[in-house]
């Protein structure tokens, strides 16, 4: 049996409308189901006309007060869940009600443990957005894959607000999300082995207005941290950090070196330096950064080295390109250095960083809650 909560805040002008259709796809995929609505006392009386839908479809009303919060919402739901399968769904119908059933189609089909409706994987979308929310709501995404690679890495839209998930990859697991992103906090926890993506287009609300503001996108940032923080995702970008920190040193302090002491030409002292950098950034990855990850990872230290070098070798040319140019208009050598660096730090950061953790893998343990 599903168990779908459906979270509200002022969704008068549409609940009844969703519940019914909801209902009515439902019934059609064969499968035993319950919609369960958490309203957080709406003044528009939400929560009324849901429960007098609830004489003649499979509908409960959970009415919280001096509460406020779609995350929290979607907890207090599965709380008092009766089904083997627990969901999320939006009351505005900017989520198709039919979506639910495509998820829990490939949810049984694939034994996956979780079933996420996707936007952004191909035949997802969004209509009727401006491009900037369009932009806020993809750069949101980059940022959460870019900062949190183990963790957000398994899916396309970490964001989406309609998922399915198997309620024995959440027996026992305390859920304590923030905001909206009621996802993420299942992506730390839950303990899932198969994911299953559906792409689906999110429509245009029509009645009723978002709550969506300032304050979620906050709460958003903090839950990154949050994550990051457990899942050792915080850890990792520090000894990168570090990691690049020893190689801007080593680099900058052999070129200055072999500029004062020998005489060749710059460009060689530069490719040298150059290599010495990057083994030393090597060094602090392979030993510090990602040595939770290395326990899983097969390949040899050499082949490690390999791939490092051609993920770094564009931003290493940049900052040659960069120190070169800024020697020849007469910036002092480790002023020029600094600044190639800087350079091929933007870059590396941008191009370089999900291919360099993925080297590593993720670690086997302690990375969200996954099995
Ligand atoms: N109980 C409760 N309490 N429900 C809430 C609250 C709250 O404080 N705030 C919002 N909701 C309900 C709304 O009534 C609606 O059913 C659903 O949560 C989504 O809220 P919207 O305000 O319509 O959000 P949105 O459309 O901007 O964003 C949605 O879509 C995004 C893209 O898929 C959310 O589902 C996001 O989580 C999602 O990323
Ligand atoms: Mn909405």
């Amino acid at each position: 049996m599903i168990s779908l909560v459906i979270p509200t805040y002022n969704e008068a002008d549409v609940i009844q409308d969703t519940l019914k259709r909801a209902a009515e796809v439902l019934q059609g995929s064969g499968e035993p189901f319950e919609l369960i609505v958490v309203d957080d006392a709406s003044p528009d009386g939400t929560a009324g006309l849901a429960e007098a839908l609830s004489a003649e479809l499979p509908v409960r009303v959970l009415c919280r007060k001096g509460e406020r919060g779609l995350a929290t919402a979607v907890v207090r739901g599965w709380e008092i869940a009766r089904g083997d399968v627990w969901g999320v769904m939006d009351a505005d119908l900017q989520h198709p009600p039919e979506v639910v059933c495509e998820l829990l189609k490939a949810l049984r089909r694939e034994n996956a443990d979780l079933a996420v409706a996707s936007r952004y994987c191909s035949g997802g979308g969004t209509v009727g957005w401006p491009w900037f929310r369009r932009l806020v709501s993809w750069a949101g995404m980059r940022v959460g894959t870019l900062a949190l690679p183990w963790t957000l890495g398994v899916v396309t839209d970490s964001g989406s607000g309609i998922f399915l998930v198997r309620a024995r990859a959440l027996q026992g697991v305390e859920l304590k999300p923030r905001g909206f992103k009621m996802l993420l906090e299942v992506l730390a926890k839950a303990r899932y082995q198969k994911v299953v993506e559906v792409p689906y287009v999110f429509r245009n609300r029509t009645r009723g207005q978002s709550k969506l503001g300032a304050r979620q996108y906050v709460e958003y940032l903090i839950s990154l941290w949050g994550i990051g923080r457990s899942s050792g995702e915080l850890n990792a970008w520090i000894g990168y950090g570090l990691a690049g920190l020893a190689g801007a040193m080593a680099y900058i302090a052999a070129l200055v070196g072999l500029e004062n002491r020998t005489d060749w030409p710059l460009a060689i002292s530069l490719l040298l330096a150059i290599q010495l950098g990057v083994l030393a950034s090597f060094i602090v990855d392979n030993g510090v950064s990602f040595r939770r990850g290395r326990a899983a990872t097969r390949s040899l230290a050499a082949s490690r080295l390999a791939r490092y070098e051609r993920l770094l070798l564009p931003g290493a040319l940049m900052n040659a390109a960069v120190t070169y140019l800024g020697r020849t208009v007469g910036i002092e050598l480790w002023g020029a250095a600094l600044l190639g660096v800087m350079a091929s730090a933007c870059w590396n950061m941008a191009f370089a960083a999900p291919g360099i953790w993925a080297i590593w893998g993720k670690p086997l343990k302690g990375v969200g809650g996954r099995a």
